[in-house]
């Protein structure tokens, strides 16, 4: 099969014979196991805006991800190997990919493959963590957020967004003001701990006053998944009305482009409005693994909530590009 040539055992995975597919449910040789690696029995693989990037092929990673074809999609899930013990896996050799019954962890990565706590079932521990990276990382890390400092999360009806809202009010935030034009998942951040929500589908006279109004009480840091003309909207409110110098730093960390790759950068958004702008990649690698047992912790802890569907590995392809709705989707071999 495919012209593979080692004595092949069969698995069903999601696969793609070229760029630009949609992955669908087929036969595919296992990958094979070597030396030092870990054979992982797949419980659940996610599914995020990453998948569909590079799999379409426009995307840096692509090329890394796929270098032949037919292959597996899907690049991180949550399995157990061999001896029960559940755990969290990414870094797989191509052409094999998450979304199958059976992955192997390259064994330079065996070592840093982060045990599952027992609380977190397999679906949400596929889902979580990296979308919750996002916003710990450059609030924590990157942007140094301060107890009782207002976070605006620009994007905040996406999955990462969802749970930047949260991370933010762990953190200790005052305010926390989530933009979005997802009017359900708009209603819902009260209650996940945004204290003000701006509806990005509103007449954009009314979003550029909601932006104003929030830019007069002081934004500290902005996480920004969608960047685009909303944060146009955004950049131009934070414009002082006054002469004179910042009275306030605002970090701007760029992290997603939903709304547009672009923005007009006029030169008085940052003369003295005190904007920074930075990307989220500003980081120090060495924070890493400490961040990511603060995940664990409260997911451990079921402090982070966003919603899973579990997706059957037969349905992958119905699933693949239907709309998110603020929803992560998980694929169950
Ligand atoms: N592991 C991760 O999650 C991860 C890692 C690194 C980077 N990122 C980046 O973070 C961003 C968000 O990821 P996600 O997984 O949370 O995505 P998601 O769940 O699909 O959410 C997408 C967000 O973008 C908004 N959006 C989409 N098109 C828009 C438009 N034309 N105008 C205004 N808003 C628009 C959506 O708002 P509505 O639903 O309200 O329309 C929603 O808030 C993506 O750019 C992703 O590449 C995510």
């Amino acid at each position: 099969m495919y012209g593979y040539h080692w004595e092949e055992r069969t698995m069903k995975a999601a696969v793609v014979h070229g760029f630009g597919e949609t992955p669908r449910c087929e036969d595919f040789p296992e990958p094979e196991v070597e030396d030092g690696d870990l054979r992982v029995r797949v419980e659940a693989a996610v599914l995020e805006t990453f998948d569909r990037l590079t799999v379409r092929g426009g995307h840096y990673a692509s090329r890394h991800l796929f270098p032949r074809f037919p292959a597996v999609v899907g690049h991180s899930g949550v399995g157990t190997l061999e001896d029960g013990t559940r755990v969290a896996f990414a870094g797989l050799r191509p052409p094999h990919g998450a979304m199958a019954e059976v992955a192997v962890v390259p064994r330079e990565h065996a070592a840093h493959v982060p045990r599952v706590p027992v609380e977190v079932d397999p679906a949400t521990a596929a889902a979580l963590p990296a979308a919750a990276m996002t916003s710990l990382l450059p609030l924590r890390y990157g942007a140094g957020l301060e107890p009782g400092q207002t976070v605006l999360v620009n994007g905040a009806t996406g999955v990462a967004g969802q749970l930047a809202v949260q991370v933010a009010g762990l953190l200790g935030a005052g305010r926390i003001v989530g933009t979005g034009r997802n009017r359900a998942v708009l209603a819902e951040l009260p209650g996940r701990g945004a204290t003000a929500v701006i509806d990005l589908a509103a007449p954009e006279d009314e979003v550029a006053a909601a932006f104003a109004h929030q830019a007069t009480d002081g934004i500290d840091v902005v996480l920004d998944y969608i960047w685009g003309r909303p944060t146009e909207l955004l950049l131009r409110a934070l414009v002082p009305s006054q002469v004179g110098l910042a009275t306030r730093r605002v970090r701007i960390v760029a992290i997603g482009e939903a709304a547009g790759p672009t923005v007009a950068l006029r030169a008085d958004m940052l003369r003295t409005s005190g904007v920074e702008l930075r990307g989220a990649g500003l980081v120090d690698p060495a924070v890493l693994p400490e961040a990511a047992t603060q995940v664990w912790e409260w997911l451990r802890a079921g402090a982070l909530h966003v919603g899973v569907d579990r997706v059957p590995l037969r349905d992958v392809a119905d699933a693949w590009d239907r709309p998110a709705g603020g929803r992560r989707v998980v694929i169950v071999p």
